[in-house]
């Protein structure tokens, strides 16, 4: 009576062993096995984690299985959508399985793959932010623009009499930069209700400025009603960034700019320095590296997506953009604390959460502090 499967195989063409093993292991975090020395001289490999285990096999008239496919279960769908977005695989959703949460991907010889987590498998502290929860309400509020971004935003658009969408605009910090710069209109536009009242509660009240709920990717605005779109710190939530550059793309006006603001792999790894303070997080959390850097945007990826979409002329720069001035330790430690404006510290456990804040209050001195981060920003103009 057979009880358990002991491995699944898939196909793959000759001599292409180097790019399983980059996925497999490299992207899917696979450890690969030795195979037994008589089967070695056929070629392929076998890959063993998270429960399960594939063999490779070497087929000389080799056709990618496009229907057949294992299933793995996975916890943290969406982080693994993200990181198979970031190694340039597809994330197709498909929510046609009652209970699960799924999508298909495939590995780089094109046989399907599916990524499934059960729907009650609810999210909390360890496990990434949940937008969607009443408590991450206030997570992106409560702050304002520093001159640090109004200089560099300004360097590249000027914003004043322009019609502005904000894609993913939580608490609306820089919508409401936006309208003091001298926009004409703001749009808000989030997929979180609660982030999104709170926005509208603290800014709504501005001249011109509007909160709209959707997705960024489909936002259901007009066509060609913005001289300015700004995505800032939104696409390293979204596994489907060339989406988002067609939806920008659609929203402006012949002439205007999109304006991506976010951190790729480079930006977050640069070292901890007395005003790099992210840096000093990820020293001594280490086990949030590979989900940090994993979320994060490629650059020439998303260069790659903008021009896709007809976005022309997006070379990325980067700029130190002042975060928070923290009076003294302990109000930055508060901050670190409650995991305000820091989604990544989600991926913490809360006993994890006391240990770092315990190892950064040894760490850093006690005075006022000054948080800076590394940003890369891309603008692209609509021809
Ligand atoms: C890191 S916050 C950035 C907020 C703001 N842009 C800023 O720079 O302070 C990311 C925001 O994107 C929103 N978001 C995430 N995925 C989204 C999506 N697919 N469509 C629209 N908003 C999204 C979240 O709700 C959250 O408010």
């Amino acid at each position: 009576m057979t009880t358990v499967i002991h491995h699944v195989q898939l196909a793959c063409p000759p001599g292409s062993e180097e790019a399983s093993r980059a996925f497999y292991a490299g992207v899917l975090g696979l450890v690969e096995i030795p195979k037994p020395p008589v089967l070695a001289a056929r070629g392929g490999c076998w890959f063993r984690g998270h429960g399960i285990e594939l063999h490779l096999g070497v087929e000389q008239d080799f056709r990618p299985a496009r229907k057949a496919h294992p299933g793995l279960l996975v916890a943290d769908l969406d982080a693994w959508a993200d990181r198979l977005a970031a190694a340039g695989y597809p994330v197709d959703r498909d929510d046609d399985f009652p209970g699960m949460r799924r999508f298909y991907s495939h590995d780089p010889h094109g046989n399907r793959l599916e990524l499934l987590e059960p729907l009650s498998a609810r999210p909390h502290a360890g496990e990434g932010i949940d937008f969607a929860d009443p408590s991450s309400a206030r997570t992106y509020s409560g702050r304002t623009a520093d001159p640090s971004w109004v200089g560099a935003l300004t360097a590249l658009v000027d914003p004043a009499g322009a019609d502005v969408v904000d894609l993913g605009c939580g608490g609306g910090t820089y919508v409401r930069a936006l309208h003091d710069l001298g926009a004409h209109s703001v749009t808000g536009v989030d997929s979180s209700t609660p982030v999104l009242e709170q926005a509208h509660a603290d800014h709504g009240h501005l001249t011109g400025v509007r909160f709209h709920h959707a997705d960024a990717t489909s936002t259901g605005l007009p066509d060609a009603s913005a001289d300015l779109v700004l995505a800032r710190a939104l696409v390293h939530h979204l596994p489907d960034r060339a989406a988002l550059a067609r939806e920008a793309a659609r929203l402006l006006r012949p002439g205007g700019t999109l304006v991506v603001q976010d951190r790729t792999a480079a930006d977050v790894t640069q070292p901890a320095g007395p005003h790099h303070l992210r840096g000093h997080l990820l020293e001594l959390a280490p086990q949030l590296l590979p989900v940090e850097v994993g979320r994060r945007p490629d650059a020439g990826a998303l260069l790659q997506a903008l021009e896709s979409a007809g976005l022309t002329g997006a070379t990325p720069r980067t700029v130190w953009e002042t975060r928070a001035h923290h009076p003294d330790r302990e109000s930055y430690l508060a901050g670190i604390a409650t995991r305000t404006g820091r989604s990544l510290l989600h991926h913490l456990t809360d006993d994890e959460l006391d240990q770092l804040v315990h190892d950064l209050r040894d760490r850093l001195p006690d005075e006022p502090l000054v948080e800076r981060d590394r940003w890369t920003l891309w603008a692209a103009t609509k021809p």
